[in-house]
């Protein structure tokens, strides 16, 4: 630990630490301008500076470490003179009319970090050149002329996305923000995760769908969970007159500390399904609007009568993009009290069940996201992190400059394989035969942390060799990195997991504990689940894939999730189609009866991430008059069908081994 004084006032801090850090712990506030929490201070605007003594001159607090009995002064008349200064210059050094500016008035901390130095103007000719402004992206617009080139947005980028897609060009005063090589955003490398967007201090980088819509504090902040995919991100929802103005990633999330993805940050923003606001019933071959009452007695009735015929009775799908509430009422109410054999979710247990029979057989086996934070190199297979789970795919882009190494496995290449050392396209359907090959080069060099023996190595790699279409020596690179890893990662996604194969999940098991991903101290295998609730849907076991056989009713419940053409083509052969959904789609189309109900940000409910975080999702807005909500309606159809249900998810969620530690 290090001592030190600031303002007359005795800390004691870790060595390593910041002036400025210091200072916050110790409750004094700096005034900062490109310092940001979450990235690597850059020392760029000065605004920070504080009196050192025994330095010659004011030193920037940011980037100082402290030092055994440093004494600091950060508020002197000097300093404050020195801040105003700074503050002039970057005001007059580009276009800082703030009531034309649409972060003005509490939302710019240029102007903010004005006020509390008690600027009244500022006393120099500003500058009157014009800079380009980049309207050119879908989600946001670049005005160079708001710009202080703090670069918060260039390390975001490059630090919390890894994407490396803004830099600044030419030099001093002149300076400006740009993707690649000058080229507009919307043409640019951008993968449109708005990281850059969510630091920047200033109007500079304008997020299209929030401007103009309010300032911060007539905004109201609403801490929830993003449900695009499983990953678990945190989101900070920004809600006024019943509506999300914008969302932000929560920079307390603990698995993504204030990062998000296109699906998380703008998709929802951008919906554009037609939403259902009434009931619907087919009458005469059309659905037509029908009350609450009629629509639910209808289907109360056509279900209770197919109680206790388990075959062809009736049968049951649900989203796993809904609450664990939902999905357990969902199961208790048509498998445990109809006894429908047929209940399942709409994943069908494409990324889990193979996973969750080998957890049946030994408990939790797969680690925590963080994991990919400490990781020297990582084996990714069947996980296109590039296009969905994106947060996860950040924390493997943004180590490889650090120096992690990736060996990227998918059949059909990815846009990891750019950035990856070891790329592999196998043939598909030939990964258990490289993971097999994998193990066999490990054991057979003798690079095996853990003994484990493979009879005929030489076949079992020559086999390998056969099937995928690899070279021996691709495959003996991937293998001799991955064993001379010292903290090695192996995570796969759905091109495994897809097949149901549980081989192959067990083959990957023994090639984690070769190599030491898996030992006594680390859990370094992981899965990347498909939808916000999948791994719940595997513990309550909706986890069967979805088959007519006989059925006379079917109760889909799709929530606000989408239905693949698959699934439609499926049910629509049933001769009785429940719907309860909150949009408009192909599978409306071939409904007997359809309720309209909430969407994601309409109830309250939790989710359980791909590594096990259980996490409550908020209810943020109320839904249009008419919508209910999605356990309401469980709930009535069960009242109305005699058989209420009694929900304990907590409970159901620990009734099954799981792959992860749930908690
Ligand atoms: S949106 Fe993300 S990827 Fe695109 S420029 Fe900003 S930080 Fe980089
Ligand atoms: S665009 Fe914003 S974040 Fe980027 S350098 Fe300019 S002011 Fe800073
Ligand atoms: S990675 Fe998943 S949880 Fe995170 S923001 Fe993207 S969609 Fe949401
Ligand atoms: S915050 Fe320290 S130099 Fe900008």
């Amino acid at each position: 630990m290090v001592q030190l004084t600031i303002n007359g006032k005795q800390i004691e801090v870790p060595e390593g630490t910041t002036v400025l850090r210091a200072a916050e712990m110790a409750g004094i506030q700096i005034p900062t301008l490109c310092d940001h929490k979450e990235l690597t201070p850059y020392g760029g605007c000065r605004l920070c500076i504080v009196e050192v003594q025994g330095f010659r001159v004011p030193i920037a607090s940011c980037t100082l470490p402290v030092s055994n009995g440093m004494v600091v002064n950060t508020e002197t008349p000097a300093l404050k003179k020195s801040r105003k200064f700074i503050l002039s210059m970057l005001f007059s050094e580009r276009n800082h009319f703030c009531p034309f500016c649409q972060v003005s008035g509490g939302d710019c901390e240029l102007q903010n970090a004005a006020y509390r130095e008690e600027m009244t103007h500022w006393p120099m000719q500003p500058g009157w050149n014009g800079y380009p402004v980049d309207s050119s992206h879908p989600y946001f617009v670049l005005d160079n002329n708001r710009c202080i080139l703090c670069r918060r947005c260039v390390r975001a980028c490059a630090e919390l996305a890894g994407n490396f897609t803004l830099s600044v060009a030419e030099r001093g005063a002149a300076s400006i923000i740009v993707a690649d090589t000058n080229v507009p955003l919307g043409e640019s490398t951008c993968i449109k995760c708005g990281s850059c967007v969510q630091v920047c201090p200033t109007g500079a980088l304008i997020d299209r769908t929030s401007a103009y819509q309010g300032r911060e504090t007539e905004i109201t902040p609403v801490k929830s969970v993003c449900v695009g995919c499983s990953v678990g991100c945190t989101v900070t929802l920004r809600v006024r007159d019943n509506r999300i103005v914008r969302i932000e990633g929560d920079w307390e999330g603990a698995v993504n500390r204030g990062v998000l993805c296109e699906h998380g940050r703008y998709h929802p923003m951008t919906e554009s399904r037609q939403r259902i606001t009434t009931p619907l019933m087919k009458k005469n071959g059309k659905l037509e609007p029908v009350s609450w009452d009629e629509a639910l007695g209808a289907i109360a009735e056509k279900f209770k009568a197919l109680a206790g015929d388990a075959h062809n009775g009736a049968a049951a799908i649900a989203s796993t993009r809904l609450p664990v509430e939902v999905l357990t009422a969902f199961r208790q109410l048509f498998a445990e009290k109809l006894g429908a054999e047929m209940v399942t979710s709409t994943e069908e247990g494409m990324t889990t069940a193979a996973v969750a029979a080998l957890a049946e057989k030994q408990g939790p086996f797969e680690g925590r996201l963080e994991m990919l934070k400490t990781a020297d190199t990582v084996l990714c297979i069947g996980a296109n992190l590039a296009r969905s789970h994106m947060v996860a795919g950040f924390f493997i882009k943004r180590a490889l400059p650090k120096g992690m190494k990736l060996i990227n496995i998918d059949p059909e290449g990815d846009e990891l394989d750019d950035l990856a050392d070891v790329a592999l396209k196998n043939k598909p359907g030939s990964d258990l035969a490289l993971i097999e090959g994998l193990k066999a080069i490990i054991i057979k060099e003798n690079l095996g942390r853990v003994p484990m023996a493979v009879p005929n190595a030489e076949q079992v790699i020559a086999e390998a060799v056969q099937a995928t279409g690899l070279s021996l020596e691709s495959i003996s690179l991937a293998a001799r990195m991955l064993a001379h890893a010292i903290s090695p990662v192996i995570l796969y996604g759905k091109g495994i997991t897809a097949k149901r194969d549980e081989r192959l999940v067990e083959s990957l098991y023994s090639l984690a504990t070769l190599v030491g991903a898996i030992d006594k101290e680390r859990m370094g295998l992981l899965s990347v689940k498909g939808e916000a609730n999948s791994q719940a849907a595997a513990q309550l076991g909706l986890d069967k894939p979805f088959s007519l056989n006989g059925q006379k009713a079917v109760y889909a419940l799709i929530g606000d999730d989408y239905v693949s053409k698959y699934l439609v083509e499926r049910l629509s052969k049933a001769p009785y189609l429940v719907v309860q959904t909150a949009y408009e789609s192909k599978l409306t189309e071939v409904a007997d009866v359809v309720l309209p109900v909430t969407i994601w940000s309409e109830q309250e409910g939790h989710y359980v991430s791909m590594d096990g975080r259980v996490q409550k999702a908020e209810k943020v807005i109320q839904a249009p008059e008419d919508v209910r909500d999605n356990l309401a309606v469980l709930t009535e159809v069960a009242m109305r069908m005699n058989m209420p249900v009694k929900i304990d998810w907590q409970k159901s969620l620990h009734e099954r081994k799981a792959s992860v530690v749930i908690n």
